[in-house]
């Protein structure tokens, strides 16, 4: 085996989800006491409300949802770098402690959006690259030039980016060192967080493009997080989909974007009627979702979507929509009370929910 063969996931019990997350809540502190009293809001920000969601071992899953749904937040409380106010992370059926050992931080690395600010700009590639295998034992000392210019050519590179520091980079070079240095520590699962969003678009594909093909060479488990649903559809096994802290929906990709089930993914998804495959009556005449969403700081009582569901019922005031699973059990999930099936009373079919949702925004929203 190469070095780089071996950065790849040990082949363990595939019908085992490598990570499982069950519960997971993430809150920020803000502002004073007396503050949140004045406006009536809450103190404690909670970025991650609840999540339950599993990543099987060698898949892709993308995350996806508006800015400020939590996304980044859940992706550092998995990677160990926030730590969850509760909830659990198992790791291969394992829980992971809320303060890591250094070798169950090296099972799960981060490429971030921004390569610049995550990388030291006073060490050269080939120090940044020596200094993780010597504090975590990657390699022998000796082996380690030979193993990081094997790296650095399996990411696009080659051996020469060795001397240079990140500045003599370019954006989607720089980009490709982060993902060498989250792959030096042989990680079990990578999470990129909108990797190619701060990128040219010149550039974005051929960084896309790496992290599928080492994917695959590696058989690296992915969470990517993205707001482009067109990449997503490229890349990803699943798609989670995240409103206001919660998982909303979860589907195998080709599900998600030819039968969505819960009105925000389909209003994400309108957004874009071109790329979605068309549900019978639905996609193609809904709206993108419309409004803006409530404040973090005062969830609306039920259903946190129904100030902007188009087909929202009195029930959504009163009871929180879990996320279920359909009658035939084909892995879709979503948080709904009409999700499988069930349409909203008046609403009797597809058609009638594009009319519903013509009446609330008073346009066809395509
Ligand atoms: N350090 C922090 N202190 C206070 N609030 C925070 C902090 N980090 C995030 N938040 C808040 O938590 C919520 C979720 O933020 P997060 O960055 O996780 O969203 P996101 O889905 O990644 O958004 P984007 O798509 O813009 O990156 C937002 O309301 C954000 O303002
Ligand atoms: S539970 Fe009600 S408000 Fe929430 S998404 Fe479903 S229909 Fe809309
Ligand atoms: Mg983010």
């Amino acid at each position: 085996m190469t070095d780089t063969a071996a950065l790849g996931t040990t082949n363990l019990d595939p019908t085992v989800p490598l990570l499982s997350v069950k519960g997971m809540a993430v809150s920020f502190a803000v502002g004073s006491r007396l503050a949140a009293r004045i406006k009536n809001e809450q103190r404690f920000l909670r970025a991650v409300d609840g999540v339950d969601l599993d990543l099987g071992r060698g898949e892709a899953l993308a995350l996806v949802g508006e800015s400020g749904s939590g996304k980044s937040t859940f992706a550092l409380a998995l990677a160990g770098l926030r730590p969850p106010d509760r909830g659990e992370i198992r790791f291969n059926e394992r829980m992971l402690p809320r303060h890591r050992s250094r070798e169950d931080q090296r099972r799960i690395q981060m490429v971030f959006q921004d390569p610049y600010s995550s990388l030291n700009p006073r060490l050269t590639v080939g120090s940044m690259l020596r200094e993780l295998i010597r504090v975590h034992h990657i390699v022998p000392l000796g082996q380690a030039d030979e193993y990081c210019k094997e790296l650095l050519t399996l990411v696009g590179l080659g051996p020469d980016a060795m001397k240079a520091f990140p500045r003599q980079f370019s954006g989607g070079q720089r980009q490709r060192v982060a993902i060498a240095r989250a792959l030096v520590l042989r990680p079990d699962v990578l999470v990129a967080d909108e990797p190619v969003s701060a990128l040219d678009v010149s550039v974005q594909a051929t960084v896309l493009n790496l992290l599928r093909d080492l994917r695959a060479e590696l058989g690296l488990t992915l969470l990517l997080i993205s707001h482009n649903l067109a990449v997503v559809r490229h890349l990803c096994d699943r798609v989670a989909v995240m409103y206001l802290g919660r998982i909303v929906e979860v589907a195998p990709t080709g599900q998600l974007f030819s039968d969505p089930k819960h009105p925000y993914t389909k209003g994400l998804l309108a957004a874009i009627p071109k790329l979605a495959a068309s549900p019978p009556g639905a996609d193609d005449q809904g709206p993108a979702v419309i409004g803006d969403p409530p404040s973090p700081l005062r969830l609306p009582v039920g259903c946190r979507f129904r100030t902007r569901c188009p087909i929202a019922q009195q029930i959504c005031e009163e009871l929180d929509p879990q996320l279920t699973t359909g009658a035939s059990d084909t892995g879709h999930q979503a948080a709904c009370h009409f999700a499988f099936g069930g349409y909203a009373p008046g609403l009797q079919s597809p058609a009638s929910f594009s009319a519903a949702v013509t009446d609330a925004t008073g346009n066809q929203g395509d």
